[in-house]
C-alpha cells in the first residue's frame, strides 16, 4: 500500500473509505483464470530474482508465509500467518487509503491490503496498489518482530502528526517512501532490498540494484524533505546499517517533533 503526496493521485486510483477490520467476514472475490495465471507469473519472477537482493528477514518472512504457487491466496489466510508470528493482521480495503487513516491502521497493528490484482500488461510494475505488491511487497516483514515495532511506532507518530495537525503530516508519507517501500539496507558489505515497491516488482529488483540508482547513506532530516515520484523507476535511494538503525533514528526524530 501506498501513502501519497498531496496531487499524485490519479482520477482513476480509487480511495477506500471503508474497510471490514474482521478479515475472515470479508467475501473472497471470485477471481478468473487469468488473474490466478497473472499471480502465479508475477511470483515465479520474484522467486527468480530475490535469492541474494533481498534483505534476510524478507526472505525468511517470506519462507515462512509460503504464498501458494499457482493461486491467488485468501486474505484471511495470508493474515492468520502474520498474526501467528507478530500479532499484525490484514485489512481488506478498495484502493490507496487516506494518511490519517493509514496511520492510525499501523498503530493498530494492521495492515490494509487489496484484493484484487493488476492486468497482465502490468506485470512489471504498477504505480496503483495491487494485492500482489500489498502481499508479496510488504507482508514478509510483518513476520518480523524488529521492523513491526518500528512500523508500530510510525503509525503511533503519524496519527499525532494528525491530532495535531503537525507538518510531519507531510514529511511521514517521504520517509515511508524512501523506507518501507523503496529502501535499501546493508547486509555484509552488500546492497539488499526491504522496501516493498522494489520486491514486488522485477524490473525495479535488478534497476535498484545496477549503478543506475544514486544510493545514500539514510539521514532521517534528509530524507523527510526529499519529494518523490511514484511514476518513475527510482533513481535516488537511501541505504540503512539495520532495523536497528531505522528504529533508533526514527524515534529519535519522532521524539524531537511534538
Ligand atoms: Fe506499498
Amino acid at each position: 500500500m501506498y501513502t501519497t503526496e498531496a496531487g499524485l493521485i490519479r482520477q482513476d486510483m480509487k480511495m477506500a473509505l471503508v474497510h471490514e477490520r474482521d478479515i475472515h467476514r470479508v467475501a473472497v472475490p471470485a477471481y478468473s483464470d487469468i488473474e490466478h495465471q497473472t499471480w502465479a507469473t508475477l511470483l515465479a519472477n520474484q522467486q527468480r530474482v530475490l535469492p541474494g537482493r533481498a534483505c534476510r528477514e524478507f526472505l525468511a518472512g517470506l519462507e515462512m508465509v509460503d504464498f501458494p504457487r499457482d493461486h491467488i491466496p485468501r486474505l484471511a489466510d495470508i493474515s492468520d500467518r502474520i498474526e501467528a508470528t507478530t500479532g499484525w493482521r490484514l485489512v481488506r480495503v478498495d484502493g490507496i487509503v487516506p494518511d490519517e487513516e493509514f496511520f492510525a491502521l499501523l498503530a493498530s497493528r494492521h495492515f490494509p491490503s487489496t484484493d484484487f490484482i493488476r492486468k497482465p500488461e502490468e506485470l512489471g510494475y504498477t504505480p496503483a496498489p495491487d494485492m500482489f505488491h500489498d502481499l508479496m511487497g510488504h507482508v514478509p516483514l510483518l513476520t518480523d518482530r524488529r521492523f513491526c515495532a518500528f512500523f508500530e511506532r510510525f503509525g503511533q507518530v503519524g496519527v499525532r502528526a494528525f491530532e495535531l495537525d503537525h507538518p510531519a503530516k507531510q514529511w511521514l508519507p517521504r520517509i515511508y517512501w524512501y523506507t518501507v517501500e523503496f529502501g535499501l539496507i546493508r547486509e555484509h558489505g552488500q546492497h539488499r532490498i526491504y522496501g516493498s515497491g522494489i520486491l514486488s516488482s522485477p524490473d525495479e529488483v535488478l534497476f535498484s540494484l545496477s549503478d543506475q540508482t544514486e544510493k545514500r547513506s539514510f539521514d532521517i532530516e534528509v530524507v523527510s524533505a526529499e519529494t518523490y515520484d511514484i511514476w518513475h523507476m527510482q533513481q535516488k535511494l537511501f541505504v540503512i546499517d539495520s532495523f536497528d538503525q531505522l528504529e533508533d533514528e526514527f524515534a529519535r526524530w519522532a521524539d524531537k517533533l511534538f
